[in-house]
C-alpha cells in the first residue's frame, strides 16, 4: 500500500491532564486515490495530517509511505493549509518556487518548475502579480502549485476551501477533479464539508470524535463528477449516510461544545 496508518495513538499532556486526541487510526490508501477525511471541528483532523506530514510525532503507531515509516517532514509530500500561506511580499512566482528554494534547487530549474505548476492551476499571467492582487481562490491554487513544484508523491490538504464563498468553492472542486485526473497524484484531503467530500473523493474515512477514531470508511461510487450530480439520488444517500455517521452522541456533544 501507498500511504499507511497503522494503529496510530495520539495524545498531548494539557493541564487538566493526557488529552487522547486519536485513537488507533487505520487507514490503507493506494497510489492515484482521492481520500477524504471527514469529522466534526476538533475531532483530531489537522492532528491527524500533521502526523502525516511529519510535522508531529504519533505517541504511538506508525505512518508509512512507499513502505518506508515517515519521521520528519519531506519533499515526497506537498501541503496546502486552510488559511492562505503565501509570503505577502513575493510575487506569485516566488511564492511557488519557495520550497524549492528551501530544498536548494537551482535557480533555473526552480523557476522552469515553478512555471510549469503555475501553467497547470492557470495562473501564468498572475507569476508577476503580489498575493493581495488575487482573489481567495487564486491565492489557493498558488498554494497548490506551490505545493505540487516539488512533485509530491501525495498532496495533503488540511480545510483548503474552508474559507472560500460557495462559488468559488465550487469552481475549486472542479478544478481539483480536473488536476487529479491530470495528474494521477495521491490526494489525502480533510474536510467538515460532507458535500464536498461526497463529490469529491473516491473514498471517505468518517471519522468520530473525542477522541478521533474511524467509525467507517465509505467506497463513493458516483455516476458522474459534474455538479449536476449533486441532485442525483446517489449524491444525496451518501451525503446523508455520511451526517448520521458524523453526527456526534451524547458525550462527545458535551464535550465538544464545552
Ligand atoms: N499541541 C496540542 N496540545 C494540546 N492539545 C492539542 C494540540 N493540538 C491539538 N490539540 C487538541 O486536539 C484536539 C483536536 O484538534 P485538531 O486541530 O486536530 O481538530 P480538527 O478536527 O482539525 O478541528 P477543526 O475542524 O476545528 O480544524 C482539540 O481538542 C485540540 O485542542
Ligand atoms: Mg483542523
Amino acid at each position: 500500500m501507498f500511504l499507511e496508518i497503522n494503529n496510530l495513538n495520539k495524545q498531548f499532556q494539557t493541564k487538566n491532564g493526557t488529552l487522547i486526541v486519536l485513537k488507533d487510526i487505520n487507514m490503507l490508501i493506494a497510489q492515484g486515490e482521492f481520500i477524504c477525511a471527514v469529522g466534526a471541528s476538533g475531532s483530531g483532523k489537522s492532528t491527524l495530517l500533521r502526523q502525516i506530514a511529519g510535522l508531529d510525532r504519533p505517541t504511538s503507531g506508525e505512518v508509512m509511505i512507499d513502505g518506508k515509516p515517515i519521521t520528519g517532514p519531506g519533499p515526497d509530500r506537498g501541503m496546502v493549509f486552510q488559511h492562505y500561506t503565501l509570503y505577502p511580499w513575493m510575487s506569485v512566482q516566488e511564492n511557488a518556487e519557495f520550497g524549492l528554494k528551501l530544498q536548494g534547487v537551482p535557480k533555473k530549474e526552480r523557476r522552469e518548475q515553478a512555471s510549469y505548476y503555475l501553467n497547470v492551476v492557470g495562473l501564468t499571467q498572475f507569476a508577476k502579480a503580489l498575493p493581495k492582487e488575487l482573489s481567495g481562490g487564486m491565492k489557493q491554487r498558488v498554494a497548490i502549485a506551490r505545493a505540487l513544484a516539488s512533485e509530491p508523491k501525495v498532496l495533503l490538504m488540511d480545510e483548503p476551501f474552508g474559507a472560500l464563498d460557495v462559488h468559488t468553492k465550487e469552481a475549486m472542486h472542479e478544478f481539483m477533479l480536473d488536476l487529479w485526473r491530470r495528474t494521477n497524484i495521491t490526494i489525502f484531503m480533510i474536510t467538515h464539508d460532507v458535500e464536498e467530500a461526497v463529490f469529491l473523493s473516491n473514498r471517505i474515512y468518517a471519522l468520530g470524535a473525542r477522541p478521533g477514531t474511524v467509525r467507517k470508511e465509505m467506497l463513493i461510487n458516483l455516476p458522474n463528477r459534474s455538479h449536476t450530480v449533486k441532485r442525483h439520488s446517489t449524491f444525496h444517500d451518501y451525503r446523508d449516510e455520511l451526517m448520521d455517521l458524523l453526527r456526534l452522541h451524547g458525550q462527545e456533544a458535551v464535550a465538544l461544545a464545552a
